[in-house]
């Protein structure tokens, strides 16, 4: 079968493909290299979906308005702050298109996609470096210029570590100040929500904070994301949308989500258990060394010489165990990898693999 060409860098989850490559099928993968709840998606969905069956012979609501409501009574926004997409990608690619920046600044190590969206939109980059003494998050003000659109992503992508909330203050009202756009992407703070700096909405009209439906609620085959800003920024963005991008399923879907809040805490709760678990028995293999994270997902060095992380993701794929080589990451080498924190079966089962690995 003819793959197409691709014009981004690998990302994790891209399992179809694996499969393929490897002749297997997909349940027999155990996929670590997307980060995405191990708990599957919230039960409330297949009801929501059957019912929303009855209207795909309509158009979907261009406006998402119910899904809009329920989600500004959960944020406690307004519905005129949030503007819904096909995926969190989705909307970087419509930001990096519709504010016409002169200049992207990009907060790295980070996800591709958003160079990738300004090279499309013609807009030349910049990168601010982190570095690894900081567990690769922002440590010191940002120098933006006017008609810059800074992407910086919250808790940090992939290491997993949150923002000093101070430093945040100081970054968008630098942003602010300078006439320059700042894109905080929050698509796993659902995680720590009371972390969240969606708070300071209000503040900085040039502020946007990306969400996801994605990653916490397990539903990344589905393509559902927001983004919170101004009033007038949203209505800015929604005029220069296409049309239909969120499909009626992923709206009723979305509603159901934030229904259920026992789901949420169970997540939590599971997600906090585990991380603890595999960060603990992680760092107590010889040979590697993991970052802090308060999300679903562990940035992971290789410290034993001559060691590399396409190596042993290979060696972890004779396993059927699929894990995420983030040497591709601007600002990351061949020593790191990135693995999803799953339920506890799972994780032993990698954790043994990565042993015998590591031998
Ligand atoms: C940091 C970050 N932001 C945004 C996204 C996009 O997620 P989605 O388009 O599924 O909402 C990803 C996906 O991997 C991500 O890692």
């Amino acid at each position: 079968m003819t793959e197409l060409p691709e014009k981004t860098p690998a990302h994790g989850g891209d399992v179809y493909h694996l499969a393929r490559t490897l002749g297997v099928e997909l349940a027999d993968l155990l996929d670590f290299s997307a980060n995405i709840n191990p708990l599957g998606f919230p039960p409330g969905l297949t009801g929501a979906v059957q019912e929303a069956l009855g209207e795909i012979v309509h158009y979907p609501d261009r406006r998402s308005l119910k899904l809009r409501a329920a989600l500004a009574a959960y944020h406690h926004l307004t519905p005129e702050e949030i503007l819904v997409g096909n995926g969190s990608t989705e909307l970087i690619y419509l930001v990096a298109r519709a504010l016409r920046p002169s200049r992207g600044l990009i907060v790295t190590p980070a996800f591709s996609e958003y160079e990738h969206a300004l090279d499309l939109a013609r807009v030349p980059v910049a990168f601010h470096p982190t570095g690894e003494s900081d567990n690769f998050t922002l440590s010191a003000v940002l120098e933006p210029q006017a008609g810059d659109l800074v992407f910086l992503a919250h808790p940090a992508s992939p290491s997993g570590v949150l923002l000093d909330p101070e430093l945040f203050l100081r970054v968008a009202a630098r942003c602010d100040a300078t006439g320059a756009y700042l894109l905080l992407d929050e698509a796993f703070v659902d995680f720590v929500e009371e972390a969240s700096l969606k708070i300071h909405l209000g503040r900085f009209p040039r502020l946007m904070i990306l969400r996801s439906f994605t990653k916490f609620f397990g539903i990344p085959g589905m393509r559902l994301g927001f983004l919170l800003g101004a009033p007038e920024l949203v209505a800015h963005l929604s005029g220069e949308q296409e049309p239909w991008s969120v499909n009626t399923m992923a709206q009723a879907m979305g509603r159901a989500c934030l229904a259920d809040r026992e789901y949420m805490s169970q997540t939590r709760t599971l997600i906090k258990r585990e991380r603890q678990f595999l960060f603990d028995r992680l760092a107590a293999l010889s040979g590697l060394s993991p970052f802090p994270s308060v999300v679903n997902y562990l940035l992971v060095k290789l410290t034993r010489p001559g060691m590399t992380a396409a190596t042993l993701r290979q060696q972890m794929l004779a396993h059927r165990i699929v894990i995420r080589n983030a040497g591709n990451f601007r600002g990351l080498d061949e020593r790191f990898f990135r693995i999803a924190v799953r339920g506890r079966k799972e994780n032993e089962r990698l954790l043994q693999a990565l042993e015998q690995c590591l031998e």
